[in-house]
């Protein structure tokens, strides 16, 4: 007997296909297929600091007054303000607020690094990137965050722009790291904006999975030097743009490949998800323990790593739990660095990503779970950012940036 695969796949794409379809579907009756994060104008004052209601009203008035335009939404019989994040960072800067951007001119770029798979690189990843931008106190720095996807799974591209893994693209990262272009055509190209202004994704696709498994030669028919192999990424993507970013956060699959490897060469940091269950965290210590081989491999390709810092933090994390202080103390005694801040183990995490949202985007009314139990997940992913963004600054004054 053969099995006949041709059948097989075209079975299984004609099933995705169905679902990609429904999961639209389900998406449009909700009203959610053109949703972006947007907040009314009395709420403002409840959610971030220092704009009272008379800060808001004021500063709105004057914004107008020199014609600055804010968008709204009919509401019964009145038009409302729908007051965006990108809105509210012009309000912080209309009051003089610092932005990121003064003291930090171009992105840090962050890799996701873990062989384990499962352990949230994805779904921390994504949430980072988003509350980066809308974690109240981090939302006056205006801080702009890109997500590099180089995970064929393309989990990362699915949860800030569903719409792009309905039909196969070929502008993804994977793509762009093969074609020395130019910076204006990678914005317009192949940068997509999601549901939160101000938080893009380079997207993946299945496809790039052969790429992945022929870089090699796939890099020499495209003329790339063969030291430059796995320093594409840093020098055709992130070198161009990241002027344009505060973070730019890359999510790769758990395998040691050439998307692995140029994500290494690439980044400033390394945050690594410490899972506590015991045998998740001997995976990611043999991770750890095997760095060093992997940076070999970077050398002898002609390239070099400019790491500046790894960074640990606890994931799926229960603090009652005996064992996961246990394991929190394990990883305390390898990491220089650890967050001091976790990313819990909660329903909400998984039950939002179900729908291709995270507990940032997903609205209340729209959630099959508590809203006090959504509420209390984007609450610890807001302080997951804030323990990340003040890490980061500190580490900062001690980087030296080399294009
Ligand atoms: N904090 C959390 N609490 C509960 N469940 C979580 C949490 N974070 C992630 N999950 C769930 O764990 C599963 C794996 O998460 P995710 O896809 O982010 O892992 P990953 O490390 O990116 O995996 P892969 O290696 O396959 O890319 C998903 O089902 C996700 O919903
Ligand atoms: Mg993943």
């Amino acid at each position: 007997m053969s099995v006949d695969l041709i059948k097989m796949a075209k079975r299984s794409k004609a099933k995705l296909k169905q679902f990609s379809e429904s999961v639209s579907e389900e998406r449009l009756l909700a009203g959610e297929e053109t949703f972006s994060l947007t907040y009314s104008k009395s709420s403002l004052h409840k959610i971030f600091p220092d704009l009272t209601r008379a800060v808001v009203e004021n500063t709105v008035a004057n914004m107008e007054a020199s014609g600055y335009e804010f968008n709204r939404v009919k509401q019964g019989a009145n038009s409302v303000y729908a007051i965006t994040i990108e809105d509210i960072t012009k309000i912080y800067e209309n009051r003089g607020h610092p932005k990121l951007k003064d003291f930090q001119p171009e992105a840090i770029t962050v890799f996701m690094s873990s062989l384990k798979g499962g352990v949230s690189k994805t779904v921390t990843g994504v949430t980072l990137a988003q509350s980066l931008r809308t974690a109240p106190n981090l939302t006056p720095y205006d801080i702009k965050t890109l997500v590099i996807d180089l995970d064929p799974q393309s989990s990362s591209t699915m949860f800030m722009s569903h719409s792009l893994t309905l039909n196969s693209i070929d502008t993804t990262s994977a793509q762009a790291m093969l074609q020395d272009i130019s910076k204006e055509e990678l914005m317009s190209d192949y940068i997509y904006s999601s549901a939160i202004s101000g938080v893009d994704i380079m997207p993946a696709s299945i496809e790039d999975a052969f790429l992945a498994a022929n870089w090699e030669s796939i890099c020499d028919e495209a003329g790339i030097r063969k030291e430059d192999i796995y320093q594409v990424l840093k020098k055709n993507i992130i070198n161009k743009i990241k002027g344009e970013y505060s973070y730019i956060i890359i999510d790769a699959g758990p395998h040691i490949d050439a998307f692995m490897l140029n994500s290494m060469v690439a980044a400033d940091i390394l945050l690594t998800p410490i899972p506590p269950a015991q045998v998740d965290l001997h995976s990611t210590l043999k991770f750890i323990n095997r760095l060093p081989v992997l940076e070999n491999k970077i050398k002898e390709s002609g390239a070099t790593l400019n790491i500046e810092a790894h960074i640990g933090f606890m994931t799926k994390y229960q603090e009652k739990k005996k064992h996961n202080i246990e394991a929190r103390r394990h990883a305390k005694s390898i990491f220089n660095i650890m967050l001091n801040k976790s990313m819990p183990k909660l329903d909400a995490f998984e039950r939002t990503g179900e729908s291709f949202d995270t507990v940032i985007t997903k609205m209340p009314k729209h959630y099959e779970g508590s809203a006090e139990s959504l509420k209390r997940a984007k609450e610890a992913a807001h302080d997951f950012a804030e323990s990340f963004f003040e890490t980061v600054n500190e580490l900062r004054e001690t980087f030296i940036h080399e294009s």
